[in-house]
């Protein structure tokens, strides 16, 4: 094994499907052993079976709003694996882009309530859970943003809020951890995933693929400078191989690497400046 993570061990929330599982594999690939944590154990289980060495993957059902189960993951993971370098904080749910203009007074209170708990206080109690073992082995954290930890309109107001709340918690938390444990984040931009909505709206059944898988050829691509790069999230998990790496980012903390084709330059008139190329 020569990879960037080899004898690393690592947590991943959200690790069953979308950029989780993506991640989880891409870190096994690299030498890592791998806890995946989630709500659905058969999706977890099926991860497991179907990797690259099953031997270094470990399945754990647990919801991220319950500190309990989150501290019995770490407790596995350390007890399997014998200690925890990375946590990657990343289970999540969207909103749709459901405006404010649109949601009534109840659904707007339900969906922030369900949503912050998840998206905010769930990353809020994985690092609770995780940083006694990270402080032992001068782990990290890397934390799932998205474009709209900056930006508008990647989300409503609640997941905006939610995302933007993350990268507060990140450079905080980079503080507060520093000089042990480094804590970083990766804010993605879109990705072809199964992100749900909340169960406030209903929205629990209702994936960000089926979006996806509506686009036809007449379809204008998405306003983005890099609007023809991949959608897959296999092709996002660089960015969290490097900040897990010691080697490789020793010297990094409190920062964002936005992989999201291009958001934050472009055009007024056109996305990209060279379509004629
Ligand atoms: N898909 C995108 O376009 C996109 C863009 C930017 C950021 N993100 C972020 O990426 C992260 C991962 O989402 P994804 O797109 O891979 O979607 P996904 O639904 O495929 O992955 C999210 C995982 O989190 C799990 N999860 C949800 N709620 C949970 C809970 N309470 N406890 C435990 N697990 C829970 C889900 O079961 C799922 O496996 C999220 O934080 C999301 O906000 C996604």
């Amino acid at each position: 094994m020569s990879g960037w993570l080899d004898g690393y061990v690592a947590l991943v929330t959200g690790g069953g499907s979308g950029i989780g599982r993506a991640v989880a594999e891409r870190y096994l690939a690299e030498g890592a052993a791998v806890t995946v944590l989630g709500r659905d154990l058969d999706q977890l289980e099926e991860v497991v079976r179907s990797s690259a060495d099953p031997s270094r993957m470990h399945a754990v059902e647990a919801d991220v709003r319950s500190s309990a189960q989150l501290h019995e993951a770490v407790a596995q993971t350390v007890e399997r694996f014998g200690k925890l370098d990375v946590l990657v904080a990343n289970a999540g749910v969207w909103d749709f882009q459901r405006q404010l203009t649109r949601l009534s007074a109840d659904e707007l209170e339900a969906t922030f309530d369900e949503l912050f708990s998840i998206n905010v206080k769930g990353y809020l109690l994985s690092v609770e859970a995780a940083w006694r073992e990270l402080v032992k082995t001068r782990g990290s954290i890397v934390m799932t943003l998205s474009n709209a930890s900056f930006h508008v309109n990647g989300g409503g107001p609640v997941y905006t809020a939610s995302k933007h709340a993350c990268l507060g918690l990140m450079r905080e938390l980079a503080y507060e951890l520093a000089p042990k444990v480094r804590v970083n984040g990766v804010a993605c931009g879109g990705m072809n995933t199964d992100l749900r909505g909340p169960e406030a709206l209903a929205m629990n059944d209702r994936s960000i693929a089926a979006s996806f898988a509506k686009k036809g050829p007449d379809t204008p691509p998405p306003p983005i400078p890099l609007h023809d790069s991949s959608t897959d999230p296999r092709d996002f998990t660089g960015p969290y191989v490097l900040l897990a790496s010691r080697e490789q980012s020793g010297p990094m903390t409190g920062e964002a690497i936005s992989i999201d084709g291009g958001v934050g330059v472009r055009g007024f008139a056109r996305a990209a400046g060279g379509d004629h190329l």
